[in-house]
């Protein structure tokens, strides 16, 4: 059953970026406009280059726009000094990075943990545990990331972003690195994450992850160009199919196997 949305936890507007100049400039994001509803799951697709990660840095305030603005809560990040805006990013969002972004001198567990550590706070207990749980990571916790697979890496920082329970969590690919049982775990968590009021921001190229969301936002050339909600796989299968005809083609994958 599909109810109206809820107030957005999260509003974009006529949102621009550019990166470099001349020949080389490219429009990564050329004025999107999205409102990302708060307790809502939504998934970012589109095909590689076409601009979700920029998104999603814009988004968290880890990166400036040219232009528009991102509103977190009443909050616009534009107007922000550099401390406050670092205290937001630390209690109010949670980024899983397509690139994970471990401190490689820090264990598993302190790295789950370092977010926290910043804030001066400590972990809910039963939070805490449920996500380890989930992400099948207790046998790890005393291992540096370079005595973990990617996969476990991923799941390291999947937990990082949810252990502090932040307002949003953006998770760019969460489970492109992971097998199929346990992207499902952990794409139960962040459902569970949003049934129980977290909005959650994620970029896949997969179907079947989308299909476990709320909406799907797509993005083709650094535009917004289709909205779906309530999605199911083969929704998103004829969207991506439709999109991926309209620009160039990269392999769902291809990107990470590149080492993008
Ligand atoms: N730091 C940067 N400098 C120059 N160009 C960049 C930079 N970051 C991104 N771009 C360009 O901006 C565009 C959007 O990149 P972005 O990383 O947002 O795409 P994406 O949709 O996340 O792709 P993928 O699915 O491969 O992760 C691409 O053309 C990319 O080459
Ligand atoms: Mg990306």
């Amino acid at each position: 059953m599909t109810t109206a949305p809820a107030r957005p936890a999260a509003r974009v507007r006529d949102l621009v970026k550019t990166y470099g100049t001349g020949q080389a400039r490219v429009r990564a994001l050329d004025g999107v406009s999205v409102d990302l509803a708060a307790g809502e799951f939504t998934a970012v697709m589109g095909p590689s280059g076409s601009g979700k990660s920029t998104l999603m840095h814009c988004c968290a305030g880890l990166d400036t726009a040219d232009s528009g603005s991102v509103l977190v809560g009443e909050t616009e990040l534009s107007t922000l000094k550099d401390k406050a805006l670092t205290r937001l990013r630390r209690d109010r969002i949670g980024f899983v990075f397509q690139s994970f972004n471990l401190v490689p001198t820090l264990t598993a567990g302190e790295n789950i943990l370092l977010p926290l550590a910043i804030a001066g706070r400590r972990p809910d207990p039963e939070l805490y545990d449920r996500v380890i749980e989930t992400v099948g990571l207790a046998p790890r916790l005393g291992h540096k990331p370079s005595e973990l697979s990617g996969g476990q890496q991923q799941r390291v920082a999947v937990a990082r972003a949810l252990v502090s329970r932040p307002e949003i969590v953006f998770a760019d690919e969460p489970t492109g690195n992971l097998d199929s049982q346990s992207g499902a775990e952990v794409l139960s968590l962040l459902r569970r994450s949003a049934d129980d009021g977290q909005t959650i921001v994620m970029v896949t190229h997969d179907p079947v992850a989308a299909a476990y969301t709320d909406r799907v936002v797509f993005l083709t050339d650094g535009k917004v160009t289709d909205d779906l909600r309530d999605p199911d796989r083969d929704q998103v299968l004829e969207i991506m199919a439709r999109t991926s005809a309209a620009s160039a083609h990269v392999a769902p994958g291809a990107a990470e196997a590149q080492g993008a």
